[in-house]
């Protein structure tokens, strides 16, 4: 049985105050969620406030990008041994938006991956088709391409420290969720990739969360695929009351 993992991807949203006021109220409203591992992505400047924050709680803290260099002339860019200062245990990386608005390759992204696991860090790497490359049927190929240059060259150990996000682009902000059929076969899809490279093994344990629209009223439905581990949330997640639905959808 996959632990399941529901993370809040919360892009650039919140100060350092809301962020922990944010916090303070998902809190008690989680606590008893043991079926699930928690997570929450809060942008660069709150990392350090929400990790002191989600102390002793259930809560994991993530950060939404990594740069690959343990330190240099990267103006804007953060490394892998700062967020693990600041308090993070995950790190989000490729997500589309970085892809779309900054230009990230899957060669960047496999730099990233790689620079994050060397730092202890549980990377959560995303990927997706865009809807122009659904309409043109090539969903299939363009995980393929994400997935044999994003993952290139890592080792089994390293491969069973990853989780995959599979976030259609189309499905991103727009409120069209993918169906849970939908969204599970491109997950059978990634998971026959990761059978291909590393085994049987490997691929059953591997978590790959959905994201694209996940709401209280959706999760019930993803989740009871038996393909989906989890959900990587962007607008619901900033509201402690429809992130707590959504994390605690077996009590429902
Ligand atoms: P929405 O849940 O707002 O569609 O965002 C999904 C996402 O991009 C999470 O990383």
């Amino acid at each position: 049985m996959r632990r399941a993992v529901i993370a809040g991807n919360w892009k650039m949203y919140k100060t350092i105050a809301e962020a922990v006021e944010f916090v303070g109220k998902l809190r008690p409203l989680v606590a008893q969620a043991d079926h699930c591992e928690v997570v929450v992505a809060p942008p660069f400047t709150a990392l350090r406030a929400v990790a002191e924050a989600v102390k002793g709680s259930r809560l994991a803290v993530a950060a939404q990008d990594v740069h690959w260099d343990k330190e240099g002339a990267h103006t804007g860019d953060v490394s892998p041994a700062m967020l693990v200062e600041a308090g993070c245990t995950h790190v989000i990386i490729g997500h589309s938006e970085r892809r779309q608005d900054h230009g990230e390759t899957d060669e960047n992204v496999n730099r990233k991956l790689k620079a994050a696991l060397a730092a202890g860090l549980t990377p959560i790497v995303c990927v997706g088709e865009t809807l122009a490359e659904r309409e043109a049927v090539k969903t299939v190929e363009v995980l393929q391409r994400q997935f044999q240059g994003g993952f290139a060259g890592l080792t089994p150990q390293d491969f069973s420290r990853i989780m995959i996000a599979y976030e259609p682009v189309w499905a991103i902000g727009t409120g069209r969720t993918a169906t849970p059929e939908m969204a599970a076969e491109s997950h059978r899809y990634l998971r026959g990739l990761v059978r291909q490279k590393y085994g049987e093994e490997l691929a059953g344990r591997l978590r790959i969360l959905y994201g694209g629209s996940v709401k209280p009223d959706n999760i019930v439905g993803l989740m009871a695929q038996e393909e989906i581990d989890g959900a990587l949330v962007g607008g619901a997640s900033l509201k402690a009351d429809s992130f707590s639905a959504i994390v605690n959808y077996r009590r429902a």
